[in-house]
């Protein structure tokens, strides 16, 4: 797939979304990352239904919605239905994977499955061939702004060299503490695409962060 950014609305201007949502919309970028907690999966709480509705509205572009949600079986189809084309739930938080994947298939989006650092990417070896994307967590996931964890980098080719194997085109995204500085070593273990948050929206000029990042050598 081709080199993909998908900035992080986490790290948006909540007071400007609508702004912030058409300045992404403008760039180089041709995903946009939306990030779900509920204070019980992770230690945070963001926003839900009615803020991705509001983005959806703004933006042409694909949206990809990131659950840190517990029991993200009863509420994907709902975020489905407000205008994710994505959704992603985690791993860990899914007590029958294989039926939430069947619910996001249902309701008309792709399916992404995201694990966390400390899980092991074998654990998806069943789930690979039913999902279009893994989302591989770089960083604790909770909160933007915080440092990528370098053994993400092994993690990361692991799932390069398993989906190769099976001889699958599942979509690898990589997610936590990814800017410029280090987006060709991220593209180069095997990501697809790079989720950013603070590196786009804390930069100056966010537009020109995420030409970098996509022409990173
Ligand atoms: C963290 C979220 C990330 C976050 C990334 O739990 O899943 O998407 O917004 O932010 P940065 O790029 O600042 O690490
Ligand atoms: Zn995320």
């Amino acid at each position: 797939m081709e080199r993909t950014i998908a900035p992080s609305m986490l790290s948006a201007d909540f007071g400007h979304l609508e702004r912030d949502t058409q300045m992404i919309d403008r760039s180089a970028a041709r995903w946009i990352h939306i990030d779900v907690m509920d204070g019980v999966f992770v230690p945070n709480i963001s926003f839900g239904f009615p803020v991705l509705k509001a983005i959806r509205r703004a933006s042409k572009k694909f949206l990809d919605v990131h659950l840190m949600i517990v029991e993200p079986e009863k509420y994907v189809a709902r975020f489905a239905e407000a205008g994710a084309d994505l959704v992603t739930f985690h791993y860990e938080a899914s007590a029958e994977p294989h039926a939430t994947v069947e619910l996001i298939r249902a309701a008309g989006a792709k399916v992404g499955v995201s694990i966390k650092p400390a899980t092991p990417v074998e654990v998806l070896r069943e789930l690979l061939p039913e999902v279009d994307l893994v989302l591989v967590m770089s960083v604790e996931p909770g909160f933007g702004g915080q440092s990528f964890i370098p053994s993400s980098l092994e993690k990361i080719a692991q799932l390069r060299a398993m989906v190769r194997e099976a001889g699958l085109g599942t979509i690898i995204e990589v997610d936590g503490g990814i800017s410029s500085r280090n987006a060709a070593e991220v593209f180069a273990a095997g990501a697809d695409v790079l989720v950013a948050g603070n590196a786009v929206f804390g930069a100056p000029d966010p537009e020109a962060e995420i030409v970098r990042m996509l022409e990173a050598r």
